[in-house]
């Protein structure tokens, strides 16, 4: 299958190593609007793929099936919308849009067209999230208690997004997929604007029927950090994407067992905490980026909607823009 990346700028090309590593996609044509980002990529695939700095001309071609959309989030509504219309599948990166209703009108305009949106929500196809969420469905941490996810750095600060918009992102769609696409009902969110037209640093907080969440973003943090607890009444499990990766998960068998009997009234009960083993599971190397392409080459293979298509992607943009109307209010 033919695959044309439209951006070729800090994540592109991660996207163009991935796409040409993959045996089912072939990297036709790279797509940026400045030369010397070409110029970078001609350097590491010289005569391997095409190079093209107006993307309707890569859109136009008929030998190209898909495209990958890399440029910034502000623009994929109108790539992705020229994409669909010129009868490409396509894959972009996170977060979909900038907005719910430019979301449902590209869900739409695929649905039509019989065409695949995959959107990058990477951290699903995680080895690491994937075994979390596997040790929810088999009940070994128990119910849900609370989510708490910490993306932080010094920068990049970027102008079109929040960092809530980009970074929590993340967070949120992992939370939909070890969740099965549950919905917050109480979202607000604080933040702070002081070196962007948007926040640079954001507090999210969630109220899910049966648990809790609280994401922070940040791009004004001293410390670089990407990690993620998931509580449950059994265990809890720690996802620290700094570590290397054989060391990345911890599930610790530690809890609070409740330890009245069942006529104790309310106020009588007695509470212990718990603490065992503490265990590293034994996780594959895989590279996140390439299991998410290589879902979106079986997608359309077999024709069938991507886990993290528009119906995800639409539910993270809904708490988004919701988030962000509660911003400091
Ligand atoms: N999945 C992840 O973990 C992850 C990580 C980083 C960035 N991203 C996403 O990747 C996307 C790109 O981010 P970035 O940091 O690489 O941005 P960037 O600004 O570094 O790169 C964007 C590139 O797109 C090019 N471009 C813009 N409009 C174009 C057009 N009309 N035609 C051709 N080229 C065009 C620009 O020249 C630039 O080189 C964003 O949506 C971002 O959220 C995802």
């Amino acid at each position: 299958m033919n695959v044309g990346l439209i951006g070729y700028g800090y994540w592109g090309p991660n996207v163009a190593k991935n796409i040409y590593a993959n045996k089912n996609l072939r990297l036709h044509t790279i797509c940026d609007l400045k030369q010397q980002r070409l110029d970078k990529a001609k350097s590491l695939y010289a005569e391997h793929t095409g190079y093209e700095t107006n993307y309707e001309k890569l859109l136009n071609n008929p030998d190209i099936d898909a495209v990958a959309v890399a440029v910034e989030t502000s623009s994929h509504y109108r790539v992705v919308k020229d994409a669909l219309l010129a009868g490409k599948h396509v894959y972009v990166e996170k977060p979909f849009t900038s907005t719910v209703k430019e979301a449902e009108e590209l869900s739409e305009l695929a649905k039509i067209r019989n065409l695949i949106i995959h959107v990058d929500h990477i951290m699903m196809y995680h080895p690491c999230i994937q075994k979390i969420r596997e040790l929810i469905v088999s009940g070994e941490i128990g119910d849900l208690l609370y989510v708490e996810a910490m993306r932080m750095n010094l920068g990049q600060i970027k102008k079109d997004v929040s960092a809530m918009a980009d970074l929590a992102v993340h967070d949120l769609s992992i939370i939909d997929y070890l969740s099965d696409g549950k919905e917050p009902f109480y979202i607000k969110a604080v933040g702070e604007k002081k070196y962007n037209p948007k926040e640079s640093l954001t507090f999210l907080m969630l109220r899910y029927y049966d648990f809790i969440a609280h994401i922070q973003s940040s791009w004004i943090s001293p410390l670089k950090e990407r990690k993620l607890i998931v509580a449950g009444t059994k265990k809890m499990v720690v996802f620290d994407d700094m570590k290397p990766s054989t060391e990345k998960l911890t599930v610790y068998d530690k809890g609070v067992d409740v330890i009245a009997g069942e006529d104790v009234e309310y106020e009588d009960y007695a509470v212990k905490t718990r603490v065992g083993d503490i265990w590293i599971p034994y996780i594959q190397e895989q590279d996140a980026l390439y299991n998410s392409l290589n879902h979106f080459a079986r997608c359309i293979s077999t024709n069938k909607h991507s886990d993290s298509g528009p119906e995800q992607a639409i539910r993270v943009l809904k708490i988004l823009e919701h988030a962000d109307q509660t911003m400091n209010t």
